[in-house]
């Protein structure tokens, strides 16, 4: 489904003229824990139309901006008031394998009226997020979501030049209310993943944001979209790279190619520094027309001066993967609409036409489909790991692997990967190849899946463990 505004302009929308989330800031309980509590909320999707009820972390979706300093410890008490098990998965932080958030792998799902203390050291600033993690495609999709900002533990970017925006695509009634009796839709799982036809920031639609010409900004944009790919266009307001998935890039990088795409669960900071008079929009481009969800107004008149300084960020301490005395793991991606789906098993038991809808599994890692009780592969702590990634599919998708961030060191495409930036979730196209390296230095057993969280629930599962 592409981003329809005709169909929403029928709706009437209104000049929002909404701000953008200011950071959250929060009491913690007396024992040092924030409280984190999932529940269900109203709250509003569509300017004038009636609220729907979503899954909100303290009652708003996204939830509260958890900031905290590099090298810190965080403390979150999460307390599930669903009626539904869950867990919060701490998205591209390197914690202790324990704090990793995923039910049935690294702790016990956290059951209705239950709580859970998450408790760990944050090695690496920059742009994160949490979310759900038991059947992610529903509870994300449903609001159980927010982000995760690891401060820098030197002088940055202040408090009003560093602007977190939370991009969700939600698939909206003509009532402008969400979309709920298509939860869960087969069709999605097997072909593109649930995408929306309206997109909030920091869970408003269309925000206006004021900024100072002439001054440089911090724009920390997180796509936790179910499944939507966004098609963005920075270049045009001349935004400049600053970080991919947290980590800084050793210098900031002009944006070379239209669109650019930020994919599901992946984080891009942009330096942005606006020009006198020109005010300017994010926009999403997939539809028939580009569709601005973010306003800015540019106030005063100041003129970037090549003195005033941008602050440089600092790389964090990532170990540098070993090429030449790499392991080789193949992971070939094989399924979904259109694809080749002999030979999967799922269960230990040949797929066939049938079971493949009454399980709902139509996608496969090296031939098995969803979580298999053995691990794709098991790495000694500190030895490094490429892993062969085949999209023998036709659909992209958004490969993301915990506990641990990689380098892109062979893809069939150029742009911006040749930089060879670390990453924790990276986008593969159909039929292409691509390998990944990183240092297993993280013990543990980690869940390596699809982003696309329906693709991910539909067997784009599978798990690796560091001894
Ligand atoms: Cu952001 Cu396994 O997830
Ligand atoms: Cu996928």
């Amino acid at each position: 489904m592409k981003l329809n505004r005709r169909h929403f302009c029928r709706l009437g929308v209104g000049a929002a003229a909404a701000t953008v989330l200011a950071p959250y800031r929060f009491a913690l309980a007396k024992d040092g824990y924030l409280e984190i509590r999932a529940g269900k909320a109203e709250q509003s999707l569509y300017p004038d139309s009636p609220a729907s009820t979503l899954w909100t972390y303290n009652g708003t979706a996204p939830g509260p901006e958890i900031r905290v300093r590099q090298g810190e410890r965080l403390k979150v008490r999460f307390i599930n008031e669903l009626d539904e098990p869950s867990s919060i998965h701490w998205h591209g932080v390197r914690i202790a394998n324990a704090m990793d958030g995923v039910p049935g792998l690294t702790q016990k799902a956290v059951q209705p009226g239950e709580s859970f203390d998450y408790d760990f050291v944050v090695p690496d600033a920059g742009t994160y997020w949490y979310h759900a993690h038991n059947k992610s495609w529903n509870q994300v999709g449903r609001g159980l979501y927010g982000p995760l900002i690891i401060e820098e533990p030197y002088p940055t970017f202040d408090a009003e030049h560093d602007i977190t925006l939370v991009i969700d695509d939600w698939r909206l009634l003509d009532t402008g209310q969400f979309d709920e009796g298509s939860m869960g839709n087969m069709m999605d799982w097997s072909h593109a993943g649930r995408l929306g036809n309206w997109i909030t920031v920091n869970g408003e639609s269309q925000p206006e944001l004021e900024l100072k010409a002439g001054e440089a900004y911090r724009l920390r944009l997180i796509n936790v979209c179910n499944a939507r790919t966004l098609q963005l266009d920075p270049s045009r307001f001349g935004a400049r790279i600053l970080a991919l998935d947290g980590q800084p890039l050793p210098e900031p990088v002009a944006l070379s190619h239209a669109p650019y795409l930020l994919a599901s669960a992946q984080r891009v900071d942009l330096l942005v520094i606006p020009k006198a008079g020109q005010d300017f929009a994010l926009e999403e481009l997939s539809g028939n027309r580009p569709f601005p969800f973010l306003n800015f107004r540019v106030s005063g008149t100041g003129a970037a001066s090549p003195s005033s300084g941008i602050p440089t960020l600092k790389p964090n301490a990532l170990a540098e993967p070993e090429l030449a005395s790499a392991t080789v793991h193949p992971l070939i991606i094989t399924g979904g609409a259109m694809g080749r789906f002999d030979g999967i098993t799922y269960q230990g038991k040949p797929l066939g036409r049938e079971s493949m809808m009454q399980s709902r599994q139509f996608w496969a890692f090296n031939g098995v489909a969803n979580l298999p009780e053995q691990q794709f592969f098991t790495a000694k702590r500190g030895e490094t790991v490429f892993i062969d990634m085949v999209n023998d599919t036709a659909w992209p998708h958004a490969m993301h692997v915990h506990g641990h961030h990689f380098r892109i060191v062979e893809k069939e495409a150029s742009g911006l990967d040749e930089s060879q930036p670390w990453r924790d979730t990276f986008l593969i196209d159909p039929g292409q190849t691509t390998r990944i390296a990183f240092v297993a230095d993280n013990p543990g057993k980690w869940l390596l899946h699809c982003h696309m969280l329906e693709h991910a629930a539909a067997g784009m599962t599978t798990w690796f463990e560091v001894v």
